[in-house]
């Protein structure tokens, strides 16, 4: 398939797949795939964990964003799914939606919580809460994140997304 777009930016909450599927489209679109987090963790040695216990949120927010620069400007072509926070600080939005197509995984509260019950042990945002913890800390951070979350280009909302729902959303125009 030949692509129109050279950066593809996923975007969602923590548990939207964005690495599961980015992985799926750069294969489909024989792509290179970056993982922010991943990345991060190369860049520093450390896991995402260890980050946010040894150096605090903001030293954390600091790197992903010098992160994701240095990739737009070294990088050409490519899919890179985002942290779940990467939108929300600094002008990281602004200088996605500069550099390329962005795609939102949206999945309302109810859906992200039953995803992410099994899934917490190493998101240090949401390790050691019960259920209800859980709900409540996922419903209230949407609510502050969905207005960054809603300027990508492109939003997919949905129950199960897939990829080729991503892919038809972006290329439904191709010849
Ligand atoms: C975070 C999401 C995580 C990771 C870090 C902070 C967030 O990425 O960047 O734990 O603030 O939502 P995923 O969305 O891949 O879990």
């Amino acid at each position: 398939m030949e692509t129109q777009v050279d950066k593809i930016f996923l975007v969602g909450f923590m548990g939207s797949g964005k690495s599961t599927l980015g992985k799926k489209i750069a294969k489909k679109l024989n792509l290179p795939f970056f993982d922010l987090d991943d990345c991060i963790e190369q860049k520093t040695g450390k896991k995402i964990a260890e980050l946010f216990n040894d150096n605090g949120e903001s030293f954390f927010r600091d790197i992903e964003s010098q992160q994701l620069t240095e990739l737009i400007n070294n990088e050409e072509k490519y899919i890179i799914s985002l942290g779940g926070g990467t939108p929300c600080f600094n002008n990281n939005m602004d200088l996605i939606n500069n550099s390329g197509a962005s795609v939102y995984l949206k999945y309302n509260t109810g859906i992200l919580v039953s995803r992410l019950e099994n899934a917490k042990a190493d998101r240090p945002l949401l390790k050691n809460k019960s259920k209800e913890e859980l709900s409540a800390f996922v419903g209230d951070l949407l609510n502050k994140r969905e207005k960054y979350y809603l300027k990508s280009k492109f939003i997919i909302e949905g129950t199960n997304i897939t990829s080729n729902q991503i892919l038809d959303l972006l290329f439904q125009n191709r010849e």
